[in-house]
């Protein structure tokens, strides 16, 4: 049995067990993928014992991103720019690290939604590790802009920069947000886990597409979006599947039906 899991703490939660045996049911590529809790501070010898065990690659979720990107001896280009590894593959002689995160939050506003970035005006609100995840899928769409914008302005400058030579960036406070509707916001900020939504102008919402990346049928950002009348307002589920996918893609080369195994898990 081809030997596969994701590495995170806390675990108990996962769905990527369920979509990844979707996946391999319907590619006809049989798996065994297992939830692997890490002890804090030990993700390196956790992730050691695994591939002693046979292991052909996983998934790495919060709070170890950054430990599997030093853990990697080889990283993708998505996976350089994100600062963070999402996916492992094992191979004789080397562990490759991937980011799938941004490709699968790409996917899913495109294929999944019908929604054509290029030439939009995309408010990223944000400047931590989800957000670097993003920006380079995001910015090879071709946008006619990314505003970036965060609590604290200076990590929004950071970030801004560092992405600057792939297309027009800019950082922001959030309360330097006007009241100017933009095409699409897309929440990055760890602001639901305190039960809030990012505090910006409501002005921005107006017909705008809303994606929050956190998943849940109804996080703090997307009542405020709803109540500020965004043309559509989305969850994280579509990314989670979609990021997935592209890790299934590239560890067994199969490209599994996302839309089915998003239309079971929104039930
Ligand atoms: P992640 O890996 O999920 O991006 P992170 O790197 O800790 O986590 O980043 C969290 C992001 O959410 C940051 O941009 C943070 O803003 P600061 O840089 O100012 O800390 C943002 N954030 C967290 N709580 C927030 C809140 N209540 N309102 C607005 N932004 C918030």
């Amino acid at each position: 049995m081809n030997l596969y899991g994701v590495f995170g703490n806390p675990i108990e939660h996962s769905l990527s067990p369920e979509i990844h045996s979707q996946f391999a049911k319907q590619t006809g590529y049989e798996i065994s993928y297992e939830k692997l809790l890490a002890p804090l501070g030990s993700f390196k010898s956790s992730a050691d014992d695994f591939i002693e065990n046979g292991a052909m690659g996983f998934n790495v979720t919060v709070p170890f991103k950054i430990d599997a990107f030093n853990y990697a001896s080889e990283l993708t280009t998505n996976a350089q720019s994100a600062g963070a590894v999402n996916t492992i593959k094992v191979s004789k002689d080397k562990i490759i690290g991937e980011n799938t995160d941004g490709i699968g939050l790409v996917n899913d506003l495109t294929d999944n939604l019908g929604i054509n970035i290029q030439g939009k005006i995309v408010l990223v609100l944000g400047a931590g590790g989800a957000t670097q995840g993003i920006l380079l899928p995001l910015l090879n769409n071709n946008p006619r802009r990314i505003m970036i914008a965060n609590r604290t302005k200076s990590k929004a400058k950071k970030l801004k920069h560092k992405f600057a030579k792939y297309g027009t960036t800019c950082g922001f406070s959030l309360d330097e947000i006007k009241h100017e509707p933009v095409d699409i916001i897309i929440n990055a900020t760890s602001a639901s886990l305190d039960g809030s939504a990012p505090n910006i102008a409501s002005g921005a919402a107006k017909g705008a597409i809303c994606y929050d990346l956190m998943y849940g049928k109804q996080t703090p950002f997307m009542s405020w979006a709803q109540e500020n009348k965004a043309e559509m307002v989305i969850d994280g589920l579509g990314m989670l599947v979609e990021q997935a996918a592209a890790a299934f893609t590239f560890w067994t080369g199969k490209k599994p039906d996302t839309k089915k195994v998003l239309e079971r898990l929104r039930g």
